[in-house]
Parts: C-alpha cells; structure tokens; sequence
C-alpha cells in the first residue's frame, strides 16, 4: 500500500499514471480505455488540437490567489471539471465508480456516472457528498432506460446526460485484436487466451476475483431479463441506441436538465437546443467512435457560436493537463469532463489515484493561470490563446 501511494505521489503528470495504469493492468482491460478507434486517427487529433493552441499571456502581472470555481448548471464545482461517464471502470478497479465518486466530492468537481456502471447506481450516490449527473444509453430498450431514470431521480441525481454519438459502438481495433468481445462474453474455456496476460498481474487478479470477477450492470434492468448480464452488454449495446425520437419520451419523465453529449456541429447544437437541453458537450467520445471526425477542441467554437448564451457548453476528449482546461475555456467552454485521465489514475491506485489525477489537473490549472496573468477561471477569454491554420 505504502509502495503504491508512493509511486502515486511521484507521479507527476497524467502521463505518469497511464504508464502506472500500463504495468497494473492486463493489456486487454488497458486497452479498453486507452484505445480509439480505427486508425485512432481522432485520438490522435485530440491531443494535436491543444497542440496548435499557445497562449498569449499578460506578464508580470501578480496573481496571488486564483479563483478556479464555478458553477455548470447549477452545481458548484471548485474547478471547471467533471468526471466523464466511463463505462466498465469496476473491471479497471473493484473501488470502481464508488471511488470515483468519492474522490470526485472530496474534490468538488461534478462525476458523471455511465449507465454501463458495474456498481448500482444507488450505491454510487450514497458515496458521493456532492452532486451527481447521470449518463443515459438506452442499452436494454426504453423499459431499462426508464427504470434507471426512475431511480436515478429517486435518489437525487440532479442532471441527465445523453450520448448521441453511439448509434453503434466504434469499431475500436485494439479491443478486436485482443479480443475483448470474447473476453466478456464467453465461457470459462473462451478465456483460455486470456490467461497468460491476466496472470502476468496477479494484484489485479487478486483483486478482480475477490470483486466476484466480470460485474454485471445493475443499472440495466428490464422486466424480462432483470440485471444484464456482463455477457450481454456488448449485444445489447449494439441493438438499442438513442435517436432523437426518444426525447419527448425522457422529457416527460425526467424534469430536471438535460444535457447532449456527443455533439460536434452547429446543426447538432442547434438541434439539441430544439429538443430542449440546457448544455451540450462537444465531444468525439475521446475518439473511440466514429474516427475520421474532427478533434472536440477544433469544432468547439463553431459549437460556441450556435449556442450563444441559450444554453452551457462543456468539452471533452483529450485533456490531459490543467492548461488543456484554460485553452478550452478561452475558446467559449465552461467546463470540462476528463475521462481517460482519472481512468488510468483509478486503475494505478484506486480512489487515491483519482484524487491524484484531479490534484494534477488542478495545480496545473492554477499554476497556468498564474503564468497568464489571469485571476481567475472566469476571466478567461480568447485574447489569452493564440490558433493556428489546421493543416
Ligand atoms: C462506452 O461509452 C465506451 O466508450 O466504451
């Protein structure tokens, strides 16, 4: 434990604890959250989006204390940070969305939980101290979809997030290589494969068994089938997905915000706005659906533009330090969500290492704002940044 919290606090960037998260875990379950998909070619356009973006600051101007709050539709957040909804994260570690939850509170920054959660999503609301948003697929049809939203309003999730770029799962070639599907699906010969890799990590073996192995998603439950069942969830994604539709359909049951995630132009933004969301996430899925589309950062003006001040606009896909965040709030963001980085620092070290990665991405930020002269998150504006011509 005493190793582990000391390689942690080593760590010095996110880079770090996705090297961490490298060694800790089978190449698989690795896999799973670091890959994109297809040539990766949109991963790879997320991180060279920030790249292009320099910053223009105002020098030697004194900022002794800076102001990292703010407020994304109306929750209180010490930074403008949520935690992306991540599917799976209980196989990465048995703390799982609880951890990230908690950690996620004593920070203050927002959690989003993803519908395809291995922990109930009841359990992960009670861990938290702060507010949590719920992350919608209709996975199972719109009788699970309802009984999650029912619940979910039960126990006081404030704000409902629906991911509109999943018509189908992207085709993610590291996942296929290794064999993901069968990894989940099949019996216990089909894993045969698996073995050399998973007993090459006997600590999270260790801890994947004593968690009861593969979790199922009890935040998808239909009459028919109850719980779905780990092996189903692949098939079951593929067949049911969200169209806009549906939308009469979730406004009538659930009455607090909505939010589209998943958007990328000013025709889906302006069509989330048509179908009554209060903020939309400009986001390619951090790359791990349709590749070949442009980096979130790159359409995110154009986003920013539509909306106006009709509603909020957050980003995701490729923030990986804290001046990634001040880039896209000086290009019209509110907030971000971060996935992979707290992925990889659950996967390293559990709880400790989600609140090490927030811990990163919040001293980067304000040691970014400093540096720019710049008091506060809310002050930042486009004369803080610099773009250059996309190639
Ligand atoms: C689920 O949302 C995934 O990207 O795997």
């Amino acid at each position: 434990m005493a190793l582990i919290s000391s390689r942690i606090s080593r760590a010095v960037n996110i880079e770090d604890l996705c090297e961490l998260a490298r060694r800790r875990l089978p190449r698989i379950v690795f896999n799973y959250i670091d890959g994109g998909a297809e040539a990766e070619w949109t991963l790879r356009e997320n991180r060279r989006a920030f790249d292009a973006v320099t910053f223009r600051p105002s020098q030697a101007i004194a900022v002794p204390t800076c102001d990292l709050r703010t407020r994304v539709l109306g929750t209180d957040l010490s930074m403008p940070l949520l935690l992306a909804p991540v599917g799976y994260l209980r196989v990465m570690h048995p703390g799982g969305e609880i951890a990230a939850a908690r950690a996620a509170s004593k920070a203050g920054v927002g959690m989003i939980l993803s519908t395809v959660s291995g922990h109930r999503l009841e359990d992960v609301k009670t861990a938290s101290t702060g507010q949590v948003w719920y992350q919608l697929y209709l996975t199972g049809g719109r009788a699970a979809a309802e009984n999650a939203m029912r619940r979910a309003i039960d126990v006081g999730y404030t704000v409902l997030v629906i991911t509109i770029d999943s018509t189908v799962i992207g085709h993610r070639e590291r996942e296929s290589r290794d064999g993901m599907e069968q990894f989940l699906r099949g019996n216990l010969w089909s894993k045969i494969p698996f073995v050399s890799d998973i007993l090459t990590h006997p600590r999270w073996l260790a801890r994947f068994l004593l968690d009861g192995g593969l979790p199922d998603m009890p935040n998808i439950v239909t009459p028919e089938r109850g719980v779905l069942r780990v092996r189903d969830a692949h098939t079951a994604m593929k067949r049911q997905a969200f169209s806009w539709s549906d939308m009469p359909w979730i406004r009538a049951l659930w009455k607090g915000p909505i939010v589209i995630k998943g958007v990328l132009t000013a025709e889906d933004a302006r069509r989330s706005l048509d179908h009554g969301a209060a903020a939309v996430v400009v986001s390619n899925h951090g790359g791990r659906q349709l590749d070949g589309v442009p980096a979130s950062l790159q359409v995110l003006p154009e986003v920013v533009e539509e909306v106006k001040d009709r509603a909020e606009v957050l980003m995701d896909s490729g923030i990986r330090r804290g001046s990634d965040i001040v880039k896209a709030i000086c290009l019209g963001a509110r907030a971000v969500l971060c996935g992979r980085s707290y992925a990889y620092g659950l996967a390293a070290a559990g709880e400790p290492g989600v609140t090490r990665s927030i811990e990163m991405l919040r001293n980067d930020l304000e040691r970014c704002l400093k540096l720019l002269g710049c008091p506060s998150v809310n002050a930042l504006t486009r004369s803080y940044v610099s773009v250059a011509p996309h190639r």
